[in-house]
């Protein structure tokens, strides 16, 4: 369960120095406790997500300077990626505004929180820190086709803006980037970064009966909110990553043109029209809605 927000909290008061918010990573500085969290959440992943990540999300952990003993330095990170897919990582204090975030994506630079989460905080954090960011997003960053949709979404974020079609376009980045499943031959995979960094969403994704599994519609998933302070109530599925290649080249202001002025759909919704892989319980949230029970 990972808050993923792009838009800044602090205000101006939380404005660093540079104008693109950008601060150094001080790997140096970083204590022992800090990377024993981080070796902590490492090892208890990479446990758990064979055969519950996506092909490329292993093979991008694997060609990358990322391991269980220390905090990855950006540096390092971003030689390995700059090589492959143009990529870099840069340092954030935490969360950034959004036409920050939108410029730096936009630029193939891809801003990660340098803080780690407390040892108390494992499973719960309110912003995106290191090991969110640099575990769950980077790998993927590996693959040109999400290191091309990740660009494109930054230049589209940009243009929502001025569109007033910011919340429909952060939808679909939720619902792929950090939240997206996808079909393998041999079943279900996750590639979301919000789910591959979460020990427990890891779970919850693929094999809990509560939450929805839905084949992706671009159209669909503008309409739709989503959790952002617990499980998702559905998740959407691509048959191939290959779909975010051509979600990255195609022109939205017609997909803007047909769902503007209709009404959401709520995290939960199954539609008529949808291509439903796994209709879920609900359960889980439904138990998170009513009162606990009174016990004499
Ligand atoms: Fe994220």
């Amino acid at each position: 369960m990972t808050a993923v927000k792009h838009g800044a909290a602090a205000g101006d008061a939380g404005r660093p120095e540079r104008a693109d918010w950008t601060i150094d990573q001080g790997w140096e500085n970083y204590t022992a406790e800090e990377h024993a969290v981080w070796k902590t959440l490492f090892e208890r992943q990479a446990k758990l997500l064979p055969g519950r990540a996506c092909d490329e999300f292993v093979a991008g952990m694997r060609a990358l300077p990322i391991g269980a003993d220390q905090i990855p330095d950006f540096r390092r990170l971003s030689d390995v990626l700059m090589k492959h897919t143009g990529w870099q990582v840069v340092a954030v204090p935490g969360l950034v505004p959004d036409d920050v975030f939108f410029e730096h994506l936009a630029n193939r630079r891809f801003p990660a929180g340098h803080f780690v989460r407390r040892a108390d905080q494992l499973d719960y954090l309110e912003e995106p820190d290191v090991f969110h960011d640099v575990f769950g997003h980077v790998p993927m960053l590996m693959n040109p086709v999400i290191a091309d949709y990740i660009q494109a979404y930054g230049v589209g974020g940009l243009r929502a803006q001025k569109l007033g079609m910011l919340e429909q376009l952060a939808r679909v980045y939720w619902y792929t980037v950090e939240f997206g499943l996808v079909k393998q031959k041999d079943g279900l995979r996750i590639y979301g970064a919000g789910i591959v960094s979460s020990y427990t969403e890891s779970i919850f994704s693929l094999d809990d009966a509560s939450p929805n599994r839905i084949g992706f519609d671009l159209a669909r998933v503008m309409r739709t909110r989503y959790r952002i302070d617990d499980f998702q109530e559905s998740y959407f599925v691509l048959n191939h990553l290959d779909e975010l290649l051509e979600l990255a080249n195609i022109d939205f202001d017609p997909v803007y043109a047909q769902v503007k002025g209709l009404p959401d759909y709520l995290p939960g919704d199954v539609l008529d029209t949808d291509r439903v892989l796994t209709r879920g319980t609900g359960h889980y949230s439904a138990a998170k809605r009513q009162p606990a029970p009174i016990t004499l």
